[in-house]
């Protein structure tokens, strides 16, 4: 299920603003990979290019490939659609949908795709992706009460099982623990770790410990000024990039001497 990633000279443009430059990622698949760098260096847009998000919106574009188990995701006639099937998104805020129960946010990317699904598919499913997301327990008596009444920490997740509800490859995550509680964030990260013999997982994070204690290996990415594009740095074991990366940028920024 899961799948590797490969990214090859990447651009990625808004309008004339090149925003993103020349990216060249190996992403392992069953592993969890952490994007890290300061504000505006276009970790957010990157990760939105690995699931066809960066073009929906007008004169956004991208150059180059991205390899979904070999197979590039902007190769004609590829469906953006299909492709989010694959690689599926988490976002920072919980988005449920607020007047939605929580058995139809569940399920609200299944019947988005045009499934037909049976009452009693449709009920091992939901089940299934809120057991996959640890949510299952907490909610399990209340699946026809609206997504908007759970805790922040638990509509997060019910997002997370929203997205495992379509069987993807891959799950991007951007910053999604930055609007949770410590507890909250901890559930999170043990799902991170849990989801990783499934799934590829990608994670934004401005949280040093967060990228540490969650993923295999680690992308720094910086900015040389305003106006100028983000750029990919350094790749590596995520213990390399927090003990002995070979740039000077990384351990500045890993140690916190930065901006
Ligand atoms: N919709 C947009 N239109 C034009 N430029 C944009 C748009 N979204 C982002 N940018 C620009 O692209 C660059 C990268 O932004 P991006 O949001 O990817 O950074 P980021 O690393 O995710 O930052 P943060 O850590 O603050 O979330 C910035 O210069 C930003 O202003
Ligand atoms: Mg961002």
């Amino acid at each position: 299920m899961s799948k590797r990633i490969d990214v090859k000279d990447l651009n990625v443009y808004y309008g004339d603003f090149l925003a993103v430059e020349d990216v060249n990622i190996n992403i392992e698949a069953r592993s969890v990979t952490a994007f890290i760098g300061p504000s505006g260096c276009g970790k957010s847009t990157f990760l939105r290019t690995l699931n066809r998000m960066h073009e929906v919106l007008p004169g956004a574009r991208v150059e180059g490939e991205v390899l979904l188990d070999g197979e590039n995701l902007y190769g004609p006639g590829v469906d953006p659609v299909t492709v989010r099937t694959h690689v599926g998104m988490v976002f920072q805020r919980p988005n449920p949908f607020p007047t939605m129960s929580i058995r139809d946010n569940v399920l609200a990317g299944v019947k988005l795709n045009n499934k037909r699904i049976s009452r009693s598919d449709a009920d091992d499913l939901v089940e299934k992706s809120l057991q996959g997301a640890n949510l299952w327990r907490e909610v399990k008596d209340r699946l026809d009460k609206p997504g908007s009444g759970l805790s922040g920490g638990q509509q997060q997740r019910l997002c997370i099982a929203r997205a495992i509800a379509v069987s993807p490859e891959v799950i991007l995550m951007d910053e999604p623990c930055s609007a949770l509680d410590p507890i909250s964030t901890l559930a999170i990260e043990d799902l991170i770790e849990e989801l990783k013999s499934d799934y590829t997982v990608v994670i934004v994070t401005h949280n040093m410990q967060q990228a540490a204690r969650v993923s295999d290996k680690t992308a720094f990415f910086n900015i040389a000024g305003t106006g100028k594009p983000g750029k990919l740095i350094e790749y590596d074991d995520t213990a390399t990039i927090f003990s002995t990366p070979s740039q000077k940028a990384t351990e500045d920024y890993v140690s916190g001497r930065f901006g």
